[in-house]
């Protein structure tokens, strides 16, 4: 399965296309735990593409990659803008960070996924989640 699209850069609208992702995804069965992390992912990759790398730029796109097999799903999201340096982000468990209550996207996307890879200077996230175990639906 294949999905692919380009996201006008608004924060928005971002859940409506989360949600259309998730329903075309669900052929694939996934267990709520799996549904509830991959949500949470594309959440804080999409809205850091957005507003971090595009600053909101109407006039610059987000393009979403979700490639997904029975094995695993595939997720590259590409912005346009000044890119960054993801070894010099701060970590949010360090203890003069606990109390933020931001700087916690790219933590929680390392957390939930198989892995995590940036390339393209920052502007663009790749993330694997393994679909291995237990897909019968969840709870
Ligand atoms: N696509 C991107 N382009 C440019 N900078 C980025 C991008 N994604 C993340 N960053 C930088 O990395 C920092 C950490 O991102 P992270 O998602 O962990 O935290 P946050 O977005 O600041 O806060 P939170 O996600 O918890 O609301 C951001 O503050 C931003 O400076
Ligand atoms: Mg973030």
């Amino acid at each position: 399965m294949l999905i692919e699209e380009k996201l006008p850069s608004d924060p928005d609208r971002a859940p409506v296309f989360i949600e259309a992702w998730l329903r075309r995804l669900r052929p694939l069965g996934l267990n709520d735990d799996q549904v509830f992390g991959l949500k949470l992912c594309l959440q804080e990759a999409l809205i850091n593409a957005i507003k971090h790398g595009n600053k909101c730029n109407k006039h610059l796109a987000v393009w979403v990659k979700i490639a997904a097999d029975p094995r695993c799903l595939a997720v590259e999201i590409t912005d346009q803008g000044q890119g960054f340096d993801p070894g010099a982000v701060p970590d949010p468990t360090a203890p003069e960070n606990i109390g933020k209550n931001h700087g916690r996207g790219i933590y929680l996307i390392r957390q939930t996924m198989g892995a995590v890879d940036f390339s393209n200077g920052g502007r663009t996230i790749k993330m694997v989640m393994p679909l291995t175990g237990d897909r019968s639906g969840g709870h």
